[in-house]
């Protein structure tokens, strides 16, 4: 039987790519380059630095650690106050349902994401309460595709891999997942994430039923 969960939050819980993807063009026009939707692919579930780099690799731009450091904080400031009026209505579709139908099933649930942002946009959404683990970039050392966030998870609520079902929208943890020997589900479409173990449109899709199959 499953006894975990353990979701990703920037595009699986809720719908903050777009503001992430705001702050980062913004960053690009500041340094002369444009940035588009389908660049902005490359950097769902990537760290905030991870993303940077890539940023500045489609960019053509060399720059010292001191000057990321202050692009990264600007990019998170623009980001922070992007998100500022967020609330409820930002949850993406099904998510509260699913959750409560896992707690009334006794099934532990975990986030696992890249975010120093999650508790604090959590808050905002008003969920923080449903969660007994949170994993987020705060704890991490290694990004996904490392299994490092899953795999804290999974140690902090005392339940082996197997026993963990992942919820990820981005490719990149879609591999940690696989990595960390947990079965993952994925958000969004089979062409991108060909490697998740099932696919669903969004978590509106979910049922028990379909969890434990
Ligand atoms: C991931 C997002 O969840 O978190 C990425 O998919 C983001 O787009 C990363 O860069 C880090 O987030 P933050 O809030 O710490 O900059
Ligand atoms: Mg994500």
């Amino acid at each position: 039987p499953i006894k975990a969960c353990i979701f990703d939050l920037d595009g699986v819980i809720v719908d903050t790519a777009k503001f992430h993807y705001l702050a980062w063009r913004r960053l690009a026009q500041e340094l002369g380059f444009d940035f588009t939707e389908e660049d902005n692919e490359r950097l769902k579930g990537v760290s905030r630095m991870d993303s940077l780099n890539i940023l500045l690799e489609i960019g053509g731009v060399e720059l010292d650690n001191a000057k990321k450091e202050e692009l990264a904080k600007n990019k998170n400031e623009w980001y922070v106050e992007l998100i500022s009026e967020m609330d409820e209505k930002e949850i993406l579709p099904g998510t509260t349902e699913f959750l409560t139908l896992l707690k009334e099933a006794g099934v532990k649930i975990s986030l696992g994401s890249a975010s120093k942002n999650a508790k604090m946009i959590l808050k905002k959404i008003n969920l923080l309460h449903m969660f007994d683990c949170i994993i987020d970039g705060t704890n991490i050392s290694k990004a996904k595709p490392d299994p490092e966030v899953f795999l804290l998870g999974a140690n902090a609520l005392k339940v082996d891999p197997s026993e963990c079902v992942v919820f990820e929208d981005a490719v990149s943890g879609v591999e940690a997942a696989i990595s960390a020997g947990m079965y993952v589900i994925g958000i969004g479409t089979k062409e991108t994430l060909h490697r998740a173990n099932d696919v669903v449109g969004s978590l509106a899709e979910m049922t028990l039923d379909r969890l434990e199959r």
